[in-house]
């Protein structure tokens, strides 16, 4: 193991991070983020990820979620935002099968393995989750949509390296990460801004054959008046005989998740705008530089 992370230096940036004196303005300011644990599974991916060079440092840990934690860290290219995956077990894949429909695995040992939940099955599942989280995150970035710019990449092989972990920019600051729409306090003009994004962010989603698969205002951040879609390993193509029931689906939890801010949409009328919107113009694509 490298000799460039140790424990000692959890401690210094905690130590600093306390010196930076944060003002304590929200509930989610850097302040009240609890240092990550050195000795969980994050220990040796982070450690990977410095000696490949992606970032210098994780100065705290951000949200532990079902699946994944999140991690604010930094990099050569500014502040980002660290996925890591934790250890997968049978139940993390619980609801994975209405995603996955209609791809095709060519390897028959490979798909008895995933369907079996065997070790190495669990361990493919999570190999694909992320895998896939990246190449989408590329491709919604590089069609100009209004999401992170992902960090690694936009090779396949550079990304794989980073297993179970997924880089990209950190939305809003290191002191100030950015909000979800599910917790962010909005005007009533700010709200029918935010939603008009957010469908448009779906209808954007749509033209390029996806859909979201888990698109509510938790998976909506909110910075600076803008809407930036985040979680992507679960988006799925029209492949997908689930498509269209996905799809409404999204329409209704993104209806359901804005009337905490005082909008009144029904899942249907949201779907009937989304699929109009997706006959328009999309967004400019980005030029990426291999
Ligand atoms: N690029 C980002 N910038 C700032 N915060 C982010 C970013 N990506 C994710 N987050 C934060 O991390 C949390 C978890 O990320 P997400 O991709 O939704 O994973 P999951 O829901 O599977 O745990 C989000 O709810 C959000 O608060
Ligand atoms: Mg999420």
């Amino acid at each position: 193991m490298s000799a460039r992370w140790s424990e000692d230096q959890w401690g210094e940036s905690e130590q600093r991070l306390r010196r930076k004196h944060i003002k304590p303005t929200g509930r989610r300011k850097l302040a009240d983020l609890t240092a990550p644990e050195p000795q969980d599974i994050a220990d040796d991916i982070i450690r990977r990820l410095i000696d490949l060079g992606h970032i210098h440092e994780v100065l705290a840990e951000l949200k532990s979620g079902k699946e994944a934690t999140a991690y604010i860290a930094r990099s050569e290219k500014g502040s980002a935002l660290l996925k890591i995956y934790r250890d997968f077990d049978a139940r993390s894949f619980k609801n994975d099968a209405i995603y996955r429909e209609g791809q095709v695995v060519l390897d028959a040992r490979a798909a008895r393995a995933m369907k079996n939940r065997s070790r190495k099955g669990l361990e493919m599942l999570q190999e694909g989750w992320v895998m896939a989280e990246y190449a989408n995150l590329w491709h919604l970035w590089q069609a100009g949509l209004s999401v992170p710019e992902p960090l690694v990449g936009p090779h396949p092989f550079d990304y794989a390296a980073t297993i179970p972990a997924v880089l990209m920019r950190l939305i809003g600051t290191e002191d100030e990460p950015a909000p979800r729409l599910s917790e962010a306090k909005l005007t009533p003009e700010q709200a029918q801004n935010a939603w008009n994004q957010s469908v448009q962010g779906m209808a954007d989603m749509l033209r390029l054959g996806y859909a979201h698969g888990d698109y509510s205002t938790y998976n909506l951040l909110w910075w600076e008046n803008t809407v930036i879609i985040i979680d992507f390993p679960q988006l799925t193509t029209r492949q997908n005989p689930n498509f269209r029931e996905l799809l409404r689906r999204d329409a209704e939890s993104l209806a359901t998740s804005f009337r905490k801010h005082g909008l009144h949409e029904t899942g249907e009328s949201t779907l009937r705008e989304v699929q109009r919107r997706a006959l328009g113009p999309g967004p400019e694509p980005r030029l990426v530089l291999p």
